[in-house]
């Protein structure tokens, strides 16, 4: 190539580069130890003195021409190669986001951290039994002697004639007072219960109980229903209704039951209650003095409360769930509606 013509073909290559390493290429073709460029520097030796001056400035001028083509070629394949970056990495704000599918605490497990919470500001240890009980503590140390005619009214999975499953958290009363020898005690235990009951809209063969049991000086009937009424109104709030009905337990004399108002019917009677209007939900009395002694303790120096809360018809009567079932489906449209009702 005539030296006249290098930086015409230069620029005609430069131009035509569509990226960096094109350029890269052109640039080492011409600017390189050993290109073209260089190469004219070398044909110097074989001129003469007159001569030399001319051609070496004449390719210095075209050297540094060529060098400023491709600086300018280059800030702008760089500009390209950034915006073209920054297109590829835009974002379209006007996407829809993403859906994040979080959890949701089950709703028993929300009742019974309300019931924890409330307890725990009045005073109250947190007590806990195993699931798997012995005959003795699920009914005999709580006034119930193997063949009571009681022991109908909690029909029970035996796993051998010393063993069941419990079915109820009474147990946990016999417990708690064998392990605290005659000192006062103020204690809630929730946990899982099971009974051969037949599963209809309100019965479930497995369920949940919250046990409560308070013993003290002169401690009365009117402190549990101070108690209760506090519960009722923490947890269905002033509109609904409670009533105390007597009731027998083996283990507390007297003995209540608690209903409150139907949530469906609001009392009027409807399937949901059986036409009563009213729901049971927890069992309750003043410790047997039987109980008290056989689990050590005086009942002419202390004396209390017990009470069993039923889990499941709470939080049914909180939020007007219609059948016990649903909390034992898995069903996430019915679970996703306590997302945060805490
Ligand atoms: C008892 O279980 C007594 N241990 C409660 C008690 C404790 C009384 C301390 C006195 C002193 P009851 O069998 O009534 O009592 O059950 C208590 C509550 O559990 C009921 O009010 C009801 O809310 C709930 N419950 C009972 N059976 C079922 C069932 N099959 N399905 C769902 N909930 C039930």
């Amino acid at each position: 190539m005539e030296l006249e013509n290098v930086e015409k073909v230069a620029s005609e290559e430069i131009d035509a580069c569509e990226n960096l390493d094109q350029l890269n290429e052109t640039r080492v073709k011409y600017l390189g130890k050993k290109g073209l460029i260089q190469g004219f520097m070398g044909r110097m030796r074989d001129l003469s003195n007159e001569e030399r001056p001319k051609f070496g400035a004449l390719v210095n001028k075209i050297k540094s021409a060529v060098e400023e083509k491709i600086r300018i070629a280059q800030e702008k394949l760089e500009e390209m190669k950034i915006n073209k970056k920054l297109e590829s990495e835009a974002i379209d704000v006007t996407l829809p986001g993403y859906k994040f599918n979080t959890g949701v605490i089950h709703p028993l497990m929300q009742t019974i951290e309300e019931i924890e919470d409330l307890f725990i500001g009045m005073g109250y240890e947190i007590a806990e039994g195993p699931e798997v009980e012995e005959d003795l503590y699920n009914f005999e140390l709580l006034n119930l002697p193997k063949d009571h005619p009681a022991r109908d009214m909690q029909d029970t999975f035996y796993i051998n004639p010393n063993t069941l499953l419990r079915t109820h958290t009474s147990p946990v009363q016999a417990r708690t007072m064998q392990a605290k020898k005659g000192e006062p005690i103020k204690v809630i235990c929730p946990g899982k219960v099971y009974r051969r009951d037949d599963d209809d809209a309100t019965h479930s063969h497995q369920f949940m109980q919250v046990e409560g049991l308070v013993l003290g000086k002169d401690i009365s009937l009117a402190d549990l229903k101070g108690t209760l009424h506090e519960v009722a109104k923490k947890v269905f709030g002033d509109e609904r209704t409670i009533r105390l009905r007597p009731s027998f337990f083996p283990f507390t004399e007297p003995s209540v039951e608690v209903d409150v108002s139907c949530f469906k019917c609001n009392g009027k009677g409807c399937p949901i209650c059986k036409n009563s209007g009213w729901i049971e939900v927890l069992g309750a009395g003043m410790v047997n003095n039987n109980v008290l002694k056989m689990n050590g303790y005086d009942p002419e120096k202390i004396q209390g409360f017990a009470f069993g809360i039923g889990v499941e018809r709470f939080t049914m009567l909180k939020y007007g769930i219609e059948d016990i079932r649903n909390f034992y489906m898995n069903d996430q449209k019915f679970l996703n509606q306590f997302k945060g009702v805490k």
